[in-house]
């Protein structure tokens, strides 16, 4: 029976069996065996009121003391264990000290992280951002867009056509969403909506069969050409970073009356350089008053209601941004590309 007069061969004898131990199942026996119920410390405890009261104090610091010492050993040598199982596992080789392994982090897409921007400039004006579906039908597309049977868009290479008896093709624009949206939407209404669109096309540096557009529609009382040109300029000194001169020119798509083509100032030249083909001007993207036409399509009465669209590339924004020359650096998952951004 262990007695307060061998306190400190106890505690010589019990550190050296636990560090000693061979295993998780000898270190839980000693635990047993020193500190559980029964144990070794447990009844130097338990004897301590049978003292004379003026050895209580120090029988009680010294089991006390035993006791945590017993403890910090037990779970010095377990942590010890495991870590050499640890190494074990690894051949040996593990070291818990060494730095981790540098792990490979993504980016996001150039295109995402103009996307997102171009979104949050949207928002700030009020819009809202719309998805649309992909594989779209023939008459969000082109019909509802007054664009007729007999239209060059339509034509077999431009479009890629998914089930011709179905009239489904892969969407060659972003504008069929401005036909989803009035359905859904009562006027008034901004929105814009994002996305991928396809073309069947002879690929080269500036043409791709996958590619980005953001399609913008505006609808309300009374709106006008004004309010077009003045949200355009907006948004491009917001992307631009700068006041940024437009210039509009007549331009013609179906499902606007009067329609415009955009360009933008060059941003990287002030006398003409390749990437404005020495002109000074960008074209930028396609924008009109919504046709009456496709303001009945969406269900919305022309009398009424007004609007204006727009439809712009945003490969074409990212390559004037970053310098690309090449669009088909986009799609084409190349990391020495991608890991630039
Ligand atoms: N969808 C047209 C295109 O892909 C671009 C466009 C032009 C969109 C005029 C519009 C617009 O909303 O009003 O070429």
């Amino acid at each position: 029976m262990a007695s307060f007069d061998d306190l400190e061969r106890l505690r010589e004898e019990g550190l050296t069996r636990v560090r000693e131990a061979a295993g998780g199942e000898a270190l839980r026996a000693l635990e047993r065996e020193y500190l559980e119920k029964g144990g070794v410390v447990t009844s130097l405890l338990a004897e301590i009121p049978k003292l004379e009261p003026t050895a209580r104090r120090d029988a009680g610091i010294g089991a006390n003391r035993l006791k945590g010492e017993i403890e910090g050993a037990l779970a010095a040598r377990r942590e010890e264990l495991l870590e050499a199982e640890l190494a074990r596992e690894a051949g040996g080789a593990f070291d818990a000290t060494l730095p981790a392994a540098p792990s490979q982090r993504g980016s996001l897409h150039p295109i995402t992280q103009v996307t997102r921007e171009v979104e949050e400039i949207f928002t700030a004006m009020g819009y809202r951002v719309l998805d649309g579906p992909e594989v779209e039908l023939d008459f969000y597309n082109f019909q509802a867009l007054n664009i007729p049977a007999d239209h060059p868009a339509r034509e077999h290479q431009d479009t890629f056509w998914c089930d011709e008896e179905q009239n489904l093709v892969l969407r060659t624009q972003t504008s069929p969403v401005q036909i989803r949206a009035m359905e859904t939407l009562e006027p008034p209404f901004r929105v814009i909506a994002p996305g991928r669109v396809f073309r069947n096309e002879a690929c080269d540096a500036t043409h791709e069969h996958t590619f980005h557009q953001v399609e913008g529609l505006v609808v309300g009382e009374d709106v006008n050409v004004g309010h077009l040109i003045g949200t355009l300029k907006g948004f491009l000194g917001e992307i631009f970073r700068r006041e940024t001169d437009v210039r509009l020119r007549p331009g013609f798509f179906p499902f606007v009356e009067p329609g415009f083509e955009v360009d933008v100032r060059c941003p990287f030249c002030e006398s003409g350089c390749r990437v404005c083909s020495d002109t000074t001007w960008i074209e930028y993207c396609g924008c009109g008053m919504v046709h009456p036409h496709v303001l009945r399509a969406g269900g919305i009465d022309p009398e009424r209601w007004s609007g204006f669209a727009f439809g712009m590339g945003l490969d074409r924004l990212v390559m004037m941004r970053h310098r690309i020359d090449d669009i088909r650096h986009f799609m084409g998952g190349d990391l020495r590309f991608l890991t630039q951004f």
